[in-house]
């Protein structure tokens, strides 16, 4: 067998790539305030920004569009969706919503009260966010192995069960559920073993507490699970991601992510418990139930895509495509978060800029640089984005300073990465005449969407 894996498809449509020079990016990145999130997506090159809801649809998807039934109520592409929903994840309860954190908005305001506190791994921004609107705390819990950019454990993501047990014995009463992000986004796509969710769910549940799995990367855990967790290999992705749901009373989802789709998520629960109340209030804010705020065919789509998603030559190379970037930049000297997760490579720009300090904001330097010499566009993870200006004018600052480089899902090929790769590397030599950055103008809350710069 030869080593290459290459990529399962072939290509059936193109969309044109257009060239730019580095001249023209930058007067395209001052013209952004150099924030990357302020650039029209027609000057960048590759666009590593996100992995949500930028991937390429299959012919099958395609044509399951032309399939969409766009009635009202009782639509037939709500019935092939809430089949293959309940296909995989066995719960008969299917609530669509048009993208994750309508889920998770819908699900947190009908399950949770204000005072309650909810444990994760690592709750996602938006997941975060939606608690605290509804008033609770979301507690980050992942191993410490987790948060430590080189360590090797093969599954990051999992949660610290002492701590989960210690916050049950301090403060079980105003646990209403606990939740897992499969994989840990925010923590570096790292995956979470199956037997860490069975053991997470049996002590929830000796507390009398459910389990809902923010779902978003489940195919992508599940491919991680057959690989490295012992006693797997023989199973199918998707028995392996049946088995995680069944450890779950439920689970809120982005089909933007391993749905395949470019819009679309939902909610699925085992009970009628918080069912009635969030079909109501979908009702009130997105749709009737059986559309849930989307078009029939964006429901057929997401219905095709999880079946294709378990496709296991297809998450081979989507995880193949992670490793691969990651060890040419390890050869090229880059340090990046290890072993590289499912649908990103994150660089360290702490060690890629050493001679910046906290207030140049390394990573958001880094973003710009990429985008600059390669028309590579990332994103920050660091102190633009989790760090805040006082009252007094002083700021805090992120422990991490990551850059993002996020992968659509069976949208660009090995010769990309390859670019890719070979302009990180060019950069890392120069690295040294990369300089800092200032924040000109800013807004209160999510500041890196629209803040302003200058170079330091
Ligand atoms: N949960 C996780 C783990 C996510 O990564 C995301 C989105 C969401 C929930 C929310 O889903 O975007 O459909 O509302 N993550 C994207 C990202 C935005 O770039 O990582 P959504």
């Amino acid at each position: 067998m030869p080593e290459t894996i290459i990529e399962p498809f072939r290509i059936k449509s193109v969309e044109p790539i257009r060239m730019t020079t580095r001249e023209e990016r930058a007067r395209l990145l001052e013209e952004a305030s150099l924030n990357v999130f302020r650039l029209a997506a027609d000057g960048v090159l590759l666009d590593f920004l996100t992995d949500s809801g930028t991937g390429a649809m299959s012919a099958r998807q395609w044509a399951a569009i032309m399939e969409g039934d766009e009635s009202y109520a009782g639509a037939r592409s709500f019935f092939r969706f809430e089949a293959a929903v309940k296909d995989l994840t066995g719960y008969p309860n299917v609530i669509p919503t048009h993208q994750g954190r309508a889920a998770e908005r819908i699900l947190f305001s009908v399950a949770t009260k204000a005072g309650q506190v909810v444990p994760s791994n690592t709750h996602f921004d938006t997941t975060r966010a939606n608690l605290e609107y509804s008033g609770v705390e979301p507690v980050d819990l992942v191993i410490p192995e987790g948060l430590e950019p080189k360590s090797r454990h093969p599954f990051k993501g999992n949660i610290d069960l002492e701590k989960v047990e210690r916050l049950l014995a301090e403060r079980g009463e105003k646990v209403p559920f606990g939740m897992i992000t499969v994989t840990n986004n925010s923590g570096g796509g790292q995956p979470v073993s199956l037997e860490n969710v069975r053991a997470y769910s049996r002590l929830l549940e000796r507390h009398g507490k459910p389990l809902v799995i923010d779902a978003c990367r489940f195919a992508e855990n599940a491919m991680f699970v057959k690989m490295r967790e012992p006693g797997q290999s023989g199973q199918t992705v998707k028995a392996i991601a049946q088995e995680m749901f069944s450890l779950a009373a439920g689970c809120t989802m982005s089909g933007k992510k391993d749905a395949l789709a470019n819009i679309g998520g939902f909610i699925a629960l085992r009970d009628e418990r918080w069912v009635e109340a969030a079909r109501n209030l979908l009702i009130l804010t997105e749709g009737f139930p059986t559309y849930g705020g989307l078009a029939g065919r964006d429901l057929e789509a997401m219905a095709v895509g999880l079946e294709e998603v378990v496709h296991e030559d297809y998450l081979r190379y989507r995880l193949r495509t992670a490793e691969y970037l990651g060890k040419k930049l390890l050869a090229a000297g880059v340090a990046i978060v290890e072993p590289t997760g499912g649908h990103a490579v994150y660089l360290d720009a702490r060690d890629f800029l050493p001679h910046l300090q906290a207030e140049d904001y390394p990573a958001w330097s880094l973003c710009n640089a990429l985008y600059l010499e390669g028309g590579i566009r990332g994103v920050e993870i660091g102190s633009v984005m989790f760090g805040k200006r006082l009252e007094d004018g002083s700021e805090t600052y992120h422990n991490l300073e990551l850059v993002r480089l996020a992968f659509p899902r069976r949208v660009y090929t090995q010769s990309h990465f390859d670019y890719a790769a070979e302009v990180i590397a060019d950069l890392k030599a120069r690295a040294k005449e990369v300089r800092g950055v200032r924040i000109t103008k800013q807004s209160r809350y999510l500041r890196h969407f629209t803040a302003e710069f200058r170079w330091a």
